[in-house]
Parts: C-alpha cells; sequence; structure tokens
C-alpha cells in the first residue's frame, strides 16, 4: 500500500462503518472523522488519574506510555534535527545494534539555512517526516532554532543562524514539511540557550528586548505561523529559573501572549522541581535518569505528581490541561489515520538529502575563477585533509544520525572524475596524532603537492567533543590540528589551492590571502561528498549564501569582545543586546571576513533600481519593493536576492539594517526575473520595553537591495506617517 492509498483506505473504512450504521458503536476518541478536540474530551472524560498522569512522563530513554486500556498508543520521540537516532535500549542510552534502523542522514540544519530556499526546508522535513513514520515515530525533536550569539558555541551547527528572520522563515518551513506527515515537530530549546558552557545550570541574563526582537522570533514565528505540534525546554536558567518550568516564558509567553496549543517537552533531564513543572507549563517530562521502571516513576512528573494530586496539593483542571495537550498531538499524528506509509533511507529520501547539501554550499573565495575545476586541464588531483574520508554523521552528540551510508568528499571526487585523473590522498594532518606525527604528515602532503596539477584540501572542524559537538564548546577559533600550518604550507608551493571547509561554524583564516578558492561545506549528511564533488566539477552551480557572519578575529564577535561570553559559572548577560552578528559589526564599523548573506556562484546576476509603489505610508498600509535581477553570465544559477530595513532615526538605537525578506530566484543565462516583496509595519517596527510591545515608529527609512549583508545593490527611501 502506497502513502496515499492507506490515509484513503482510513477514511473508506471510516465512511463504511457510519453508512452502515456502527458508527455510533465506535467511540468518539477512536472516530478519525470527529474534531480533534472532540476525540481529546472523549478520552479524557474515560481516563483514571493514574493514566493521565502516566501519559505526562518518560517510561523509556525515547518514549512515555499511552493508555493501553484504551488502545492509545505510546508517544515515540527520535533526535534530532538532521535525521533519525539509532534506536536506543529502552532503558539504556546503549544503541540497540539494530539491523533496521539505518536511515538518511539530511544535512545540518545551518546547511538548510545556507540555501536561503524555504522550499528546500519543507522538502527537508516532508523527507524526514517519512522516515520518522517508516520507524513508528511521532515526534522528531527539531528543528533547533537557537540563534548564533558567538562562533564559540559547539551546537551552532543544530541551529540556523544568527539572524531571527531568516531562521525564523526555515524554521516555518521545515516544521510544515515534518507536520504535513502527522509527524509531530518539536523545535527546540526554548530560549537563550546559545551556549554549551554551563548549559544545566547557567542563568542567561537577557534584556526584554533583546529577547523579542533576537531570541524569541523563531519560536514565535514557528507556533504561530508553523503551527508547531511541540516545543522543548533549554537546559539553562533565564530569570533565575530552569528554562523546562520557567513561568514567565511558558507560561506567560509561550502559553499565554501566543497562544501555543502543543505540548511543552523538557529537555532530557532539564526538570528540578515538581511544584514549579507542575504549575509553571511543562507537560511531558523526559529524562536522563534511565535503568529500571522505578527510575521512570521518580520522575517529577511521575509518581510525585501523584502524590501531589491526591492530597490536593496541585489541581485537576491543570492536569486535565496537560493531558488535553499530549492527546491532541497523539490525535494529530499516529491516531490521525492520515499518517503516509513512510520511506526509509529510500532513493528518493537521498536525493533530497543531496539536494539540500548541494544547495547550502556556500562559495567563499574565487579567484580568477579557479572553480568549477576543468578536469581536461589535468592529470593529477591531490586531496588533502583527514576530512576527505571522516564519517560526519554518527557523532556530535544527540544529533547523531545512523546513517545507512555516507559518501565522504574523497570518494565523491573519486566517483567524478572516474579513471580520466589520478586522485592522491594525502592526511595531512590525523586528529588523534602527535605532535611529531603531524609533523611528518603535513611534510608528506606538501612533498606531494608539487607533483599535483591542483590541490583540494578538505579540512575544518569535525563532531568531536570540544569543536562542533553538543556538551562542550569549542576550544579556540583557530582551527584544530595544526591546520593553518598546513594549510600555509600548501599554499607556498604555489600550486593552485582549493580549500573545502567542513565546519558549522566560523573559523580564522590566517592564510586567506594565499589560498585561490574557499568553499563552505558544513556538515552535509548522506551523501555530502557527492554535493562536494558536483560544485567543485561545475555540475551544480553555488547558490549558497551564508546564514551567519565570517569574523576575522573571534574579538569581532560582541559578545566575546564584552567579554560577555560565556560567563562567570553562574550567569551570562547578554551585554551586547540586540546587536548580534552583523547587527554588531554594522555598529561598530568592522569589516567581516564573509559578510552574513554571502556567497558566489559561477555566474554573475546584474540588480535593475530598487523600486517602490509609495514615498509616505501609513502604518496600517502596505509597501511594495520591486527590483529586476538578472543572469548575466554564461550559467544558469540562483541568486538570493535579499532586503533590508533600515530606520534613519529611532526613538532607540536600532541597526544599520535588518534583513526583513528574502527570495531565491533560479535563472537561465540572460534570463531577468522580477522579484517583489509586500512589506506590513512589523517589517518597520522594533520592539519597546517602556509599553512592552512592538512599534512602528514614524519617520524616515531605508529599504536596501543587497546580494549580501554588505553588498547592497540599491535602496530605496520612504517615509512611515
Ligand atoms: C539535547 C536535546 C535532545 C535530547 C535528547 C539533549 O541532551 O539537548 O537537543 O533532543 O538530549 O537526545
Amino acid at each position: 500500500m502506497n502513502d496515499i492509498v492507506k490515509p484513503f483506505t482510513v477514511i473508506a473504512v471510516s465512511c463504511f462503518l457510519a453508512f452502515i450504521g456502527k458508527a455510533q458503536t465506535v467511540p468518539v476518541y477512536q472516530d478519525m472523522s470527529a474534531p480533534v478536540e472532540d476525540r481529546v474530551e472523549d478520552a479524557l472524560s474515560r481516563m483514571t488519574l493514574e493514566e493521565k498522569v502516566a501519559l505526562l512522563h518518560a517510561d523509556r530513554s525515547y518514549g512515555a506510555a499511552g493508555v493501553p486500556r484504551l488502545g492509545i498508543p505510546e508517544n515515540d520521540l527520535t533526535d534530532g534535527p538532521s535525521g533519525m537516532r539509532p534506536e536506543m535500549v529502552w532503558q539504556t542510552w546503549a544503541h540497540a545494534g539494530m539491523s533496521s534502523d539505518s536511515c538518511t542522514a539530511y544535512p545540518a540544519l545551518v546547511c538548510l539555512a545556507a540555501t536561503w530556499n524555504p522550499d528546500l526546508g519543507y522538502l527537508f522535513g516532508r523527507s524526514y517526516g517519512r522516515e520518522a513514520v517508516y520507524r513508528s515515530k511521532n515526534m522528531i525533536l527539531g528543528p533547533g532554532v537557537n540563534i548564533f550569539r558567538t562562533p564559540m558555541n559547539g551546537r551552532n551547527f543544530e541551529y540556523m543562524g544568527e539572524d531571527p528572520y531568516l531562521t525564523s522563515e526555515m524554521a516555518v518551513s521545515y516544521i510544515k514539511g515534518v507536520q504535513s506527515d502527522h509527524v509531530a515537530a518539536c523545535v527546540k530549546h526554548f530560549a537563550v540557550n546559545n551556549q554549551e558552557t554551563g548549559r544545566t545550570t547557567i542563568n542567561t541574563v537577557v534584556d526584554e528586548r533583546t529577547l523579542h526582537e533576537i531570541y524569541f522570533p523563531a519560536f514565535k514565528t514557528a507556533v504561530q505561523e508553523g503551527g508547531v505540534w511541540a516545543i522543548m525546554g533549554a537546559y539553562n536558567k533565564f530569570d533565575g529559573q530552569h528554562c523546562c518550568h520557567n513561568r514567565y516564558l511558558l507560561k506567560d509567553v509561550l502559553k499565554g501572549q501566543w497562544g501555543f496549543d502543543g505540548v511543552v517537552v523538557s529537555d532530557f533531564g532539564g526538570t528540578h522541581d515538581t511544584k514549579e513543572a507542575v504549575e509553571n507549563g511543562l507537560d511531558l517530562e523526559m529524562g536522563t535518569d534511565l535503568g529500571s521502571v522505578e527510575a521512570f516513576r521518580r520522575y517529577k512528573l511521575a509518581d510525585p505528581y501523584l502524590e501531589m494530586l491526591r492530597s490536593g496539593e496541585a489541581s485537576m483542571e491543570e492536569l486535565d490541561d496537560k493531558v488535553r495537550r499530549v492527546l491532541r498531538m497523539l490525535f494529530r499524528t499516529k491516531m490521525s489515520g492520515r499518517q503516509p506509509w513512510g520511506l526509509l533511507a529510500s532513493e528518493t529520501n537521498m536525493a533530497e538529502s543531496r539536494r539540500i547539501a548541494e544547495e547550502g554550499i556556500v562559495l567563499l573565495k574565487n579567484d580568477a575563477d579557479i572553480l568549477p575545476l576543468n578536469l581536461s586541464d589535468m592529470s593529477r588531483i591531490l586531496v588533502v585533509g583527514e576530512n576527505a574520508c571522516r564519517i560526519m554523521s554518527r557523532s556530535g552528540g544527540s544529533s547523531e544520525v545512523k546513517s545507512k551510508y555516507e559518501i565522504v568528499p574523497l570518494e565523491g571526487i573519486r566517483t567524478r572524475v572516474k579513471d580520466s585523473v589520478d586522485v592522491i590522498w594525502q592526511p595531512g594532518y590525523m586528529s588523534d596524532a602527535t605532535p611529531e606525527k603531524v609533523d611528518s604528515l603535513r611534510k608528506e602532503a606538501i612533498m606531494a603537492a608539487h607533483d599535483a596539477d591542483v590541490v583540494i584540501y578538505v579540512g575544518g572542524l569535525n563532531k568531536e567533543p570540544g569543536q562542533d559537538c553538543e556538551g562542550v564548546d569549542r576550544q579556540s577559533f583557530n582551527l584544530p590540528y595544526m591546520q593553518d600550518e598546513l594549510i600555509s604550507g600548501l599554499a607556498a608551493t604555489g600550486k593552485e589551492l582549493v580549500l573545502v571547509m567542513i565546519s558549522g561554524n566560523s573559523y580564522a583564516m590566517p592564510w586567506i590571502n594565499d589560498v585561490h578558492a574557499l568553499v563552505q561545506a558544513w556538515y552535509g549528511g548522506s551523501e555530502a561528498g557527492s554535493a562536494i564533488a558536483a560544485v567543485l566539477f561545475g555540475d551544480v552551480n553555488p547558490s549558497g549564501k551564508l546564514p551567519f557572519s565570517f569574523h576575522k578575529s573571534i574579538g569581532d564577535c560582541g559578545a566575546n569582545a564584552l567579554g560577555a561570553y560565556p560567563g562567570d559559572g553562574k550567569k551570562v548577560e547578554y551585554s551586547e543586546g540586540i546587536f548580534v552578528g552583523y547587527r554588531w559589526l554594522e555598529k561598530k564599523g568592522i569589516e567581516p571576513r564573509f559578510a552574513f548573506g554571502h556567497g558566489l556562484s559561477y555566474t554573475d546576476f546584474k540588480y535593475g533600481k530598487v523600486r517602490i509603489d509609495h514615498k509616505r505610508i501609513s502604518a496600517d498600509d502596505s509597501l511594495t519593493v520591486s527590483v529586476s535581477v538578472t543572469n548575466s553570465g554564461n550559467l544558469p544559477g540562483a541568486e538570493v536576492v535579499q532586503l533590508y530595513i533600515g530606520d534613519k532615526v529611532s526613538s532607540l538605537p536600532r541597526p544599520v539594517k535588518e534583513l526583513k525578506g528574502f527570495r531565491k530566484v533560479f535563472l537561465a543565462p540572460g534570463q531577468t526575473a522580477e522579484v517583489s516583496f509586500v512589506l506590513h509595519k512589523d517589517a518597520f517596527s522594533f520592539y519597546d520595553p517602556g509599553v512592552h510591545r512592538w512599534v512602528a515608529e514614524p519617520g524616515g527609512f531605508s529599504v536596501m537591495i543587497g546580494s549580501s549583508s554588505s553588498d547592497i545593490r540599491g535602496r530605496a527611501d520612504f517615509v512611515l506617517e
């Protein structure tokens, strides 16, 4: 039965039962044609106190009980944002060692964000959702939408960059894709979880305006536009209270102001107090304390909660609200009768993963158009670097994926060039080598470079702790394993040198002027190596753009410059406020190494004049901004047209510019696209903490259209009355 036939069959059976008059014998909660809210109320009315509480806490590593007596299934969760985690033994964190849980590794979310293509966000979510259904999961613990505050955060690769608007747009598309398969997305980690140092204890101090302008928007949009069905609390504290049971975050903002009707899930082991968890809005407690049935009964929302309910210390209304939310999710997912059949690690999934990896690759530098490489000009390619052969998807913390396979860059390159050219590999460095060994590896690679026509260096970071990995932050902004010395040594040979960097963060580039080309390839999932080869040899014209600024030095990042990272062990104060990423660089007049939104192509794009339909508008009007973009080169390609707004005079300090729109256009050589954006007052507003709301202040504004945040191709001014 295919994925279209199955839901129709279910509906047809329900209709048939109704037709022959048996529908009244089916309880409402089982009736898939009944409204979800009716089903929730019916199920709730049939449940005992113990059954209700059992729904609200884990009963194994990655799941929570259903109501077996009523035939209501369990909740089955899976990490993480980029593909499914291997099955675990139910009461430990050990992999179950199954042979049927290999799946597709999708690119890291930072790569998805670099596509600047919401259609791919949807494709990602839908493709991954089908894998989840195949393995009977009804909740994916992703997307991660925490903002890049510093490049030192070890988990940035799981997130979508430094800009709230870009992150919001990409998150919404991913969520819609996942949920189109009737699998719940669980957006995480709410909120202000922007470093791993002290991650479970640190108290994050952030002012109200910064919360609303920088750290909340992706969550708010996920709820209000994405209609997300679950949200995960963060490990850290905010305002002195743990985020998983933080009254302001969960009760006042999320469920109050934003009207969230889904499930608040704790991060694993992030619940510390029963009373706070009960009263402040946590619905489903997941944990790290495993081992036995008794261990799960000790969870804060298990026996301790039951005791509070029995003694009258906790209210039944509060309990029913939590149970309703969990039931609602089950009726939206496993009990919707509308889940597709599922697809696991199929050719289709792999091709979708590859497409995202290809579109996310960012060409940062391409001197003298050295790329794409022309095979007819060469007989020997030297590939250098451990990352050319390193599997990345299986590590990094909770986002590990048991990929059915992963094409590493060397394999991708060899497959692409076939026998036409010799491809030699030299490690150049090894992550586990002694300094003496690293020295000899470097010398061997440099020697080999002399005999090559071109050197492709594949390095960067990896998913080891201290690099791009959950649990600890990075140790250094410089590349590890003495790669800087190696790259400089290779450059000194005078050979053509192309760098392919694998990382989810930026890094120092002391050698930047000595290399000819630089390709930022992130973590590309199962088809990473094929995607890299396709870009290097010109089968794919790169069209990714940076979702965060690359700094020249770590001191150029606001949080680091102010000594406001990583805090004093107890608290971290976000003293740079709203000035995160390019907002900080532009305020301070600091030139980035590569700007937010930057990314080159093998073709060129010309922009026409920026046009606006009104010179003066009122706050209730919309403003239409139009610009034409022409592919003026010789190859088909795609450009991301970016729209930024600048407020000329404001009662509160504002960034020089802020991203408020973008559109990716695919153009044949000579083709022109007319791109229009319709802006409303939210695009001109800032959050005024004095009145606790967004305000569009009258005055002069500029609308800027650019190919990156620092490459503005045209602007127009208007007045908001
Ligand atoms: C991570 C979450 C993850 C959870 C379950 C936690 O350590 O912070 O992102 O979903 O583990 O694996």
